[in-house]
């Protein structure tokens, strides 16, 4: 299958007044077409940085990202991202924050084109009737979710989440799980997820790839088979609790905490 995301020996370090920062290291991870890759490491190993080198916002000292074929030199249309805040246009609705990047990827789109295309997606999330409504008269939740739609709108052929739940509580998080995979049915994107949430990561994707401390580099990659669709029970079955346990322990062993050589947890 085609690899839509190719991270391919990336290497990377910020300069600082102290000198170098190097954070990823020869870091390779491949996602096929229409996967869900969630990527987990500890705090500060260099995930956000992967995901803006993802964007193109940045450029890695070494190796190379590429998407759908094509090495990425500059930011591209056919990402969406999606971060820990919402960062929603207050001075617009839901509906026309939603719509912004059609505005901007498509201007020749007809106006009732780009509403129908936003009013679908809002219905998909649970929306519908909020269209008219300004961010801040939403809950957290609401605004994820809108913030989700607007990322998606454009059908990008590559969605990056960075920490898109981190900020919510713990039932409004899993709405928002379930809510990832009713997209996912409806609309043929790749991911790529950042999270510190190991539920998450095991709930959301196909395959689990855990970063070493930093620099970060691939420490251990984790295959999830789990059947679908997913409901939220499947986490407390044998399978899912033995994931969780290998990807924790793997954590520890990010953090430093856990000697790489011991039996398993
Ligand atoms: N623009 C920057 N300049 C210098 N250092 C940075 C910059 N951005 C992030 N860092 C540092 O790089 C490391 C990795 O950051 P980041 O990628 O945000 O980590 P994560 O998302 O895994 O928590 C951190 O130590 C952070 O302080
Ligand atoms: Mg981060």
């Amino acid at each position: 299958m085609t690899k839509l995301i190719d991270i391919k020996g990336v290497t990377h370090a910020y300069k600082t007044a102290s000198g170098p920062l190097p954070v990823l290291r020869d870091l390779n991870i491949a996602v096929p077409e229409g996967a869900f890759t969630a990527v987990v490491g500890p705090s500060g190993c260099g995930k956000s940085t992967l995901t803006r080198l993802i964007a193109g916002l940045m450029h890695p000292d070494r190796g190379e990202v590429w998407l759908d074929g094509e090495r990425v030199k500059s930011p591209r249309r056919t990402v969406g991202m999606a971060f820990q805040n919402p960062v929603l246009l207050e001075w617009r609705t839901i509906l026309q924050n939603v719509i912004l990047p059609l505005e901007i990827v498509a201007p020749t789109m007809p106006k009732a084109r780009r509403i129908a295309r936003a009013e679908e997606l809002l219905a998909l999330v649970g929306l519908s009737g909020f269209e008219d409504k300004r961010p801040s008269e939403l809950s957290g939740g609401m605004r994820q979710r809108a913030s989700l739609c607007r990322a998606i709108v454009h059908r990008p052929d590559v969605l990056i989440l960075d920490e898109p739940f981190g900020a919510l509580d713990a039932f409004t998080r899993e709405d928002l799980w379930q809510t990832m995979h009713a997209l996912r049915a409806e609309e043929p994107f790749t991911s790529l997820l950042i999270t510190h949430d190991l539920r998450e990561s095991v709930f959301l994707a196909d395959e689990v790839v855990v970063l070493s401390g930093r620099p970060a580099t691939t420490q251990y990659v984790l295959d999830v088979d789990l059947p679908g669709p997913r409901e939220l029970e499947v986490l407390y079955t044998p399978k899912a609790v033995d994931y969780l346990a290998t990807l924790r322990r793997q954590i520890q062993i990010a953090q430093g905490r856990a000697p790489a050589s011991q039996g398993a947890a």
